[in-house]
């Protein structure tokens, strides 16, 4: 694997628990070549204590790359074998995490977001898990936590740990954490996403990659973002829940290369054939249910879309194939949709970051020295 063989990560499909599993990577490769996918944040006591059954977790199809794995955790010498495990099955990049508000993550010891209060040990844990692979490492991260929410405190961030570790690489997600009180999926909606800190960093990391992520939902947003100046964009809701007409648009209007120009229905016949030499492959998983389930938003607002869904539900009552799930409920959706390869992408803000100059937080300046932060 040869990182310079891929295309920059200019857009990237964030990593989602539950949902960018090997099944929708499998499905977004079909819609897209370009696309950088990330995996399910994998915590690293699971590699370790799930040793003999490591493909389960981490093998992947050479299509998925370029792919980028995900791994949280607070040991460090988990962290170190997790990573070298992980490295045998050849992943572009692998990223920290430091921004899951979860409590299930965030409640075992110092895990997540809430790492944002401890940048040495970040520091320590990419280092170490930069010393177990040769690929880049990277760190997705919120804004703040709780009321560490200054622009200072974030550059603070960025800076220790940019300064004691190999990172090159952050993700920005452009809200902040609020580690009490709010449930997981409030914690990406409720607190506001505030891009002045995102392009803030821009300008006083300028040795920095930056990526940015959260709310931005299309095409036209995506490619604002880098007209703006960030080194990528990271979208996760968005290409989950409208795939085709997200993931379909990328290639051509982000990497300005041909798209893979196949029909719904060619997508689906392949993903059909994936799917059923994966089903029940570890006892009773995955099930159709599980492998379906990345399909649920393919035919976002298309004529047929809601019957569709209708025959989906009692589907999953009977079929126990792939194959025979799409036979009984494809009748739903028009045969214009499904053999037209063409994917509308939908309309967006293209004036999202337009008054972000005038929005920027005062330049950083560092706590201990007081001189503009100069790496
Ligand atoms: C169901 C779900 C699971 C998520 N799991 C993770 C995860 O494992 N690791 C992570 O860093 N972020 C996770 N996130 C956050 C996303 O990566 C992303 O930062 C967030 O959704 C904001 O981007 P968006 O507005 O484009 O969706 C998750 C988000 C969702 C919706």
């Amino acid at each position: 694997m040869v990182a310079n063989d891929y295309f920059p990560p200019w857009f990237s499909v964030a990593p989602m628990m539950d949902w960018t599993d090997n099944h929708y990577r499998t499905l977004a490769r079909l819609i897209s070549k370009h696309a950088w996918l990330y995996t399910e944040m994998l915590a690293a006591e699971t590699i370790v204590y799930q040793k003999g059954n490591l493909d389960r977790f981490l093998a992947f199809s050479p299509d998925q790359h370029p792919i980028v794995l995900q791994i949280g955790g607070s040991n460090l010498e988990n962290l170190a074998k997790a990573t070298e495990l992980a490295d045998a099955y050849g992943y572009d990049e692998i990223n920290f995490n430091c921004g899951c508000p979860s409590p299930r993550v965030a409640g075992r010891g110092c895990f997540g977001a809430r790492l944002m209060l401890e940048p040495k040990f970040v520091a320590e844990a990419v280092s170490v898990i930069a010393a177990n692979t040769n690929v880049p490492v990277s760190v997705k991260c919120r804004i703040g936590v709780d009321d560490h929410d200054s622009y200072n405190e974030l550059c603070d961030f960025i800076y220790k740990v940019s300064s004691l570790s190999p990172t090159r690489h952050f993700i920005i997600h452009s809200r902040k954490a609020l580690l009490n009180g709010l449930s997981p999926a409030e914690n990406r909606s409720i607190p506001p996403l505030k891009y002045e800190y995102f392009y803030g960093l821009l300008r006083d990391f300028p040795d920095l990659t930056f990526t940015i992520n959260g709310g931005i939902n299309n095409i036209d947003e995506t490619n604002a973002a880098l007209k703006t100046g960030a080194h990528g964009v990271m979208v996760g809701r968005a290409a989950y829940h409208n795939p085709w007409h997200i993931l379909g648009n990328v290639d051509t209007a982000i990497y300005g290369v041909p798209s893979i120009g196949l029909t719904r229905r060619q997508v689906l016949e392949k993903y059909q054939v994936y799917g059923d030499s994966v089903l029940l492959k570890y006892g009773f998983r995955p099930t159709v249910r599980d492998i379906v389930k990345p399909l649920l938003g393919f035919f976002h607002s298309e004529p047929g879309n809601g019957l569709w869904k209708r025959k989906a539900d009692s589907a999953f009552q009977t079929c126990t194939t792939v194959k025979s799930f799409l036979e009984e409920t494809m009748v739903a959706i028009p045969d214009s949709v499904l053999d037209s390869s063409f994917a509308k992408s939908p309309p967006g803000r293209e004036d999202l970051f337009a008054n972000i100059d005038s929005l920027l937080p005062p330049p950083y300046r560092t706590r201990d020295e007081g001189s503009v932060y100069i790496h």
